[in-house]
Formats: structure tokens, sequence, C-alpha cells
């Protein structure tokens, strides 16, 4: 079968493919969209990549599709409900990546607090004019509250580190209080008042667009901070730009952004937003078992059985 990877990947995913006697054709990294559209639409099955929107008009062209395995956890580039409708399986790469994004989301809270960017920034540009005991004060860590908002496998695991540096844990969550976790679950709007730090966690669909607003900026405490890895649209970026400017929060903490990849130009000015460039994910040993993951579903798909990580 014939096998599309919209990107180069690391590790063992096309050996994999290979070995399973399967045609593997990866495009460049450089290639244009028309390129990827034109692959997608003849082959058996392809690897996507977070960035790759896959609407009803491709998949409905793709006559030959089985597969779309999505080299990432979120899915939100894809068009679900017509994959569903045409019979065509879509997998994700869970589990793999948890540690190394809440690695991330642990930088961003640390960053954010100590004003580590700020810091950095005044040094690569000179104006470091030696220690003072006052300026570049940020936050302590402990004691503080930490706000996670959806309790999935990255949001526990983002739990998990904070309390070892000292931080207390609240929760909210779509399905409710989690029997086995023995920290607080909160409503939205409890959270939001009672967290120093708000980290969301939470896959981003229509439901979840703008999650976070002005209304919820106003909510939150002046000396709070709002971390960002799972998806931009979950924050209504004017608003997010409006409250750090205006100091109705702290800081702000960010791996994703609304429009992907335009950052939103107020941000890049703020020396109270933290900004990385997607990277939650980006270990090679992450990327590695990703690819495997991605490749493995593809494989159990075409062999015609039910993958592990098939997106139900
Ligand atoms: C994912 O897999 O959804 C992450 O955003 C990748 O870094």
């Amino acid at each position: 079968m014939k096998i599309t990877l919209s990107r180069p990947v690391y590790g063992r995913c096309v050996q994999m493919l290979e070995k399973a006697g399967h045609t593997v054709n990866v495009l460049d990294e450089n290639r244009q969209l028309e390129a990827f559209r034109k692959e997608f639409v003849n082959s058996d099955a392809v690897i996507t990549m977070l960035s790759d929107v896959i609407d009803a008009s491709l998949i409905e062209n793709a006559r030959n599709l089985k597969v779309v395995s999505n080299y990432a956890v979120g899915f939100n580039n894809i068009d679900i409900a017509t994959c569903k409708r045409l019979g065509i399986a879509v997998t994700n790469t869970p589990d793999v990546l948890t540690d190394a994004t809440a690695d991330i989301a642990m930088t961003l809270i640390l960053m954010s607090m100590r004003r580590i960017q700020e810091g950095q920034k005044q040094l690569f540009s000179g104006q470091f004019s030696g220690w003072r005991p006052i300026g570049l004060v940020g936050y302590d860590l402990a004691g503080k509250t930490l706000g996670i908002v959806g309790m999935g496998r990255i949001g526990k695991a983002v739990a998990k580190r904070a309390e070892s540096f000292g931080m207390k844990i609240v929760y909210c969550s779509r399905s409710g209080v989690k029997p086995e976790l023995m920290w607080p679950c909160l409503s939205m709007s409890g959270l939001l008042s009672e967290s120093d730090v708000v980290s969301l966690h939470l896959p981003y669909s229509s439901e979840t667009k703008h999650l976070i607003g002005e209304k919820e900026f106003k909510m939150m405490k002046k000396t709070g901070v709002l971390i960002n890895t799972a998806r931009g649209p979950i924050v209504d970026e004017n608003a997010l730009v409006e409250a750090l400017e205006k100091g109705t929060i702290f800081s702000a903490g960010l791996d994703v952004y609304e429009n992907e990849p335009a950052v939103h130009p107020g941000l890049l000015k703020l020396p109270n937003a933290v900004l990385l460039p997607h990277m939650g994910s980006s270990t090679l040993e992450t990327r590695e078992r990703m690819g495997a993951l991605a490749a493995k579903g593809v494989i159990e798909v075409l062999a015609g059985n039910k993958p592990e990580n098939l997106v139900e």
C-alpha cells in the first residue's frame, strides 16, 4: 500500500512501514501545500502533522484512503466526522509525549513566575549591570496554587511536577470529580479566582474556543499567570494581550498560538509574555516514540486490526 508522510520524522517510522511491506513516500520539509494535497488524495494511508489541515474536501477526494495517522496527541486539524462517515480510521500519538509536554509546561511556569525571559533579554542586550536587590523580582512557586484545566494525562504529569516545587494543586475537568485524585476539583470560576497559575491541558474543539477570554482574565488574580501548552485558540489572544498590557494578570507562558504559526504582534512586544515556538513534544526520544506509534497505527489499520491509539 502507498503511505505518505507529510514531513520527515525521526526514528524507525519509515523502517517499520517498509518492513510491513508498504511503499513509503516522505514529503520534503519544504514541500508546498499543493504537493501535499496531491499526495494525500493518492495514498492508502497518510501520516499527518498538527499543522496539516485535513478538511472534508481533501478527505472526500482521497478515494483509497483507509487511515489518517496524526503525528500528535491533538487531532483538531482533522475533520473527524467526515473520516467517520467515510469509514476512514484516525489515530493519534497519546501517552508518548506526556512527560515532554509536562516538562515544557513546567518550564513556562518557572519562566513566567521568575521573569526568566526578561532577565535573559536584559543580559543579551548588554543591560546587566550587576546584582540588585530590586528589579526582575518574580514570585515563589512554593506555597502557590496551580489550577489545572483539563486533568488528563498531561495535566496530571504537570500537577506531579508542580507538587515537587511545593505548589498546591486544584483542577477542573469536563468529566467532573476524579475520585482517584486527592486534589480538589473546582468549578472553572473557582479555579480561576483561587489559582496563582492557571495551566491549560484540554483538547481544542468548537466548545473550548476562547474558553479563556476577557471575563476569565478578570476573574484571575492580578498576580496570576496563564500557561497554555494545549492549543492556541482556547485563549482569546486579543483579550490576553489586553490583560497583560493592563496588568489584569501578571504574565503568560505560551507554547501555542491562536493563528499559529503567526504570533499576535502585541504578544511579541510584551515583557510579561513568555513565548516558545510550539515545542512541547520536541525531545528526540519523544519524537522517535511518536513516529513509531504513528507507524503502528497505520500498520494495524492496514492489516485489518483495531489500533490501540484509534481516535473514537
Ligand atoms: C500534540 O501532539 O498535540 C502536541 O501539540 C505536539 O507538540
